[in-house]
């Protein structure tokens, strides 16, 4: 949690915000208190170590710190929110503290024994009449009188609001960009210098000043046909050679708010899939541009598409008119993930296919399945915007056995496949009249 953000934007005008907010949605589904369970890390299998623990994004909303194990926050209509702030007296691990943000938005009550708390908790319920539960069940004491676990009803409306962001979380959100930014300039320098996988990895996590279990999804670093693995895993220690390309999808996170971000260079400036990578960048431009308030996100998914299509015709990679490449669907092989998706206290931010706040689903068109965001954008929105052209070779055997095969200049893409392929992924808000690129002007600023 970074100092900055308390300073420039009200922290307790988000609590405000959001505890309206959960206070509409309990009383739209007729409930009168909400246990809102941080969590508690689930241990390995037979085993005494656990990963590390992420909480409950419905409690990480309201506390923008990790270090929140078994606390949990009682919600109830009318009152503020209610902090049973768990800090045990052990010499194993170093207890939290009470940070000074959370004593003025809670009332707080300190418990060091997990029991003590819950009873407590049971306590501070009595009364009331309609209890629920929204987090992980395991993790509280199931003494209490709950109506039921995580209902959807209720669940469905706090994803729904978690689409539009507050001034808090936005600010949040600048800040995960720039521990991003601060990474991938890192990354390409170490690409450039001649840096393996394994190299080029350890500078992003350096210069971006996080541990890697704390990134917010594991680093995608690519050289090569690497590149054509949408989320490539590995870390090769050896640099191969010839070294043609560099893909590297990596985020930052700060007070539980993650960017996410990618960038594709060429290893010989100038060269074909330079270009290529230049005109990628080029039509991902133009298409956030074109975001404003009310567009589906449907729309620009398929704008993508259409620019796409002319991009591959250009390049003298498909041999037939753009509207016939995207009519016969030959992009979705090039392209074969969505455009973007929200992005939050999660990556893949939850909410993208709510149509309405009661649940009601804005499914994905049938050709794009795999399409994570479907609302119309509305100001508030952070999301992101991927597009991408892979050279991946079962796609391909899949395009070389249909009709259009017979419309592709094979050798052409045969000589990109060793390229892998290419995404350039920006983070964008929807402002009251058009769109603001949290991503691009870090880059420019920092560089
Ligand atoms: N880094 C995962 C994604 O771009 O969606
Ligand atoms: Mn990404
Ligand atoms: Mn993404």
């Amino acid at each position: 949690m970074t100092e900055s953000a308390f300073e420039r934007v009200e922290y307790l005008d988000h609590i405000d915000a959001i505890t309206a907010q959960w206070e509409r949605a309990l009383a739209a589904v007729d409930t009168d208190a909400a246990v809102v369970p941080a969590g508690v890390a689930q241990l390995y299998f037979q085993d005494d170590q656990a990963p590390v623990f992420h909480p409950n994004p419905h409690f990480a909303r309201f506390y923008p710190d990790d270090n929140c194990e078994r606390s949990v926050l009682l919600l109830r209509p009318g009152e503020r929110p209610k902090l049973y702030f768990h800090r045990p007296a052990s010499y194993w691990y170093q207890p939290p503290t009470l940070p000074e943000w959370a004593e003025a938005a809670f009332d707080v009550e300190t418990h060091g024994d997990d029991e003590e708390l819950m009873k407590s908790l049971v306590k501070g319920v009595s009364g009331y009449g309609r209890i629920v539960l929204v987090g992980p069940a395991e993790s509280c004491d199931l003494n209490l009188p709950l109506e039921a676990v995580n209902p959807k009803a209720l669940v469905n409306r706090l994803q729904f609001a978690r689409g539009t962001k507050t001034d808090f979380e936005i600010a949040l959100l600048r800040e995960a960009t720039k521990v991003g930014v601060r990474g991938h300039l890192a990354a390409r320098d170490a690409f450039r210098a001649g840096g393996s996988e394994f190299d080029i990895h350890m500078a992003y996590l350096g210069a971006s000043k996080q541990q890697e279990s704390k990134l917010p999804y594991p680093n995608i670093v690519a050289l090569n046909e690497h590149a054509g693995v949408l989320h490539y895993q590995h870390y090769d220690r050896a640099r191969p050679n010839p070294t043609r390309s560099f893909l590297i999808d990596a985020g930052g996170r700060s007070g539980g708010y993650h960017s996410d971000i990618t960038r594709t260079y060429s290893a010989f400036p100038g060269d074909e899939f330079d270009d290529l990578v230049a005109g990628l960048d080029a039509k991902q431009r133009d298409t956030v541009a074109q975001v404003e308030p009310g567009l589906p996100f449907v729309d620009l998914q398929v704008r993508m598409h259409r620019e796409l299509a002319d991009l591959l015709v250009s390049f003298d990679i498909l041999r037939c008119s753009a509207e016939s490449a995207y009519e016969r669907s030959v992009t979705d092989l090039f392209f074969p993930h969505g455009l973007g998706h929200l992005l939050g206290l999660q990556t893949h931010d939850v909410g993208g296919h709510f149509a309405t706040e009661d649940g009601e689903l804005a499914e994905p068109p049938p050709r794009f399945p795999k399409l994570r965001f479907t609302r119309a954008v509305e100001p508030g929105y952070v999301f992101t915007v991927e597009p991408g052209i892979y050279f991946i070779p079962s796609l391909l055997k899949e395009l070389a056995e249909s009709d259009a095969g017979r419309d592709v200049n094979w050798p052409k893409v045969e000589s990109l496949v060793p390229c892998g392929g290419i995404r350039i992924e920006d983070n964008v808000l929807v402002t009251e009249d058009g769109v603001e690129n949290l991503t691009r002007p870090v880059f420019d600023a920092f560089d």
